[in-house]
């Protein structure tokens, strides 16, 4: 028998078993920092890019071909759900999502409905086609965090304090619930239709939840993004739940309900191994910036990774955030294969 994505490094270390060597993909592989992608985007606004199918599919490609990474992660976006269930939304360049209409009463809240796979038949279309090319290497899906994804709809696009998003979520904790209630529907929706396409794990973002302390995160954020990963455990493909600023409560991260917890760089991952407890792989977490170091500088920082995942039940390597736009890809390359170096035995 052919091994297929399942018996993939990514996914065995996810489930904390042997592996031949360390997986490493990416957060944000696809995208801006390589010289392809920025060709076959020019002149295409970027929703429009993740609503056709040929694009996805090649953009997808585009850093497995480049890196040999261990996994694709599908070319979309957190919001693009956001937009196919009827949110007056864009993608703009340098500033990321900017909703038209910001969510603010439950009246708002309620315009927000379920989303069906007939609203994103690109997707499936796109994640079946990328499984055909793929082979052995797995695709992992996404969808942004309940708590993300209201803080854009509240904010009306990125914000720096989410002092809007605190002030409902604090001052109607009723509407908050509501709105965070249909984002975990939303989100789990949509991680569906990319598993029954074919996708071999999903990532669950929540990037800014570490605005949040760790009770406020424990009564108005986790308990939707448990939701979405128990919405979707019958698939029996791992789950990764990733946050940005999230060491006070990695414990709670590890609780959620996926098998892997996504460390950024702040945290050493032998401290997140404690923190998280047993039974949970761990993702991460060379510092983004660190890439812009010289060589050997950024080696030596890819082996104090490797060192320090040694006591986690299995790692999958990452940068502790996504690729930052002017990284040099023949560096993403050299961490690759030093990974995979380092780690074959
Ligand atoms: O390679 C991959 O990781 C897959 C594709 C992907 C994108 N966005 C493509 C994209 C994924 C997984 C995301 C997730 C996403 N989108 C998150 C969670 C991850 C994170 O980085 O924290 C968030 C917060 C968003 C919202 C968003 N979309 C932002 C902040 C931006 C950047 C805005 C900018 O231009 O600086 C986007 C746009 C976006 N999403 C781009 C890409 C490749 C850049 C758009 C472009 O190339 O024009």
């Amino acid at each position: 028998m052919v091994a297929g994505p399942a018996q993939s490094p990514l996914v065995q270390a996810s489930r904390r078993r042997p592996v031949p060597h360390t997986p490493v993909w990416f957060m944000r592989q696809a995208g801006r920092s390589l010289p392809e992608y920025r060709k076959i985007r020019s002149g295409v606004a970027m929703l429009e890019a993740c609503m056709r199918p040929d694009l996805v599919v090649e953009i997808t490609l585009q850093p497995v071909r480049r890196y040999g990474v261990d996994a694709a992660i599908l070319f979309s976006d957190i919001v693009l759900p956001l937009k196919a269930v009827g949110v007056d939304l864009d993608i703009v360049p340098g500033t990321g999502p900017v909703i038209a209409e910001p969510v603010r009463t439950r009246a708002d809240v309620e315009r927000i409905r379920p989303l069906e796979p007939g609203d994103v038949p690109y997707v499936s279309t796109a994640v079946r086609e990328l499984v055909g090319e793929l082979g052995a290497t797995p695709l992992v899906g996404f969808a942004g965090a309940p708590f993300t994804l209201a803080s854009y709809l509240v904010e009306g696009g990125p914000s720096r304090n989410h002092e809007r998003t605190k002030a409902l979520m604090l001052g109607a904790p009723d509407v908050w619930a509501a709105l965070l209630d249909r984002l975990a529907d939303v989100a789990a929706a949509f991680l569906r239709v990319q598993v029954e396409a074919g996708a071999s794990a999903v990532q669950l973002f929540d990037s800014w939840a570490g605005a949040l302390s760790a009770a406020d995160y424990e009564t108005y954020a986790l308990p939707y993004s448990s939701r979405v990963l128990a919405a979707v455990a019958d698939l029996e493909v791992p789950r990764i739940h990733f946050g940005v600023g999230t060491g006070e409560f990695l414990g709670q991260l590890g609780q959620a309900g996926a098998e892997v917890v996504g460390v950024d760089w702040r945290v050493p991952l032998d401290e997140a191994a404690r923190r998280v407890g047993p039974g949970r792989a761990l993702q991460g977490n060379l510092d983004p910036a660190v890439l812009g170091a010289p060589v050997d500088v950024v080696a030596q920082r890819v082996r104090g990774v490797l060192a320090a995942a040694r006591t986690a039940e299995g790692h999958v390597f990452n940068l502790g955030h996504g690729v930052l736009p002017d990284t040099d890809p023949d560096m993403l390359a050299r961490v690759v294969d030093l990974v995979h170096t380092e780690t074959a035995g």
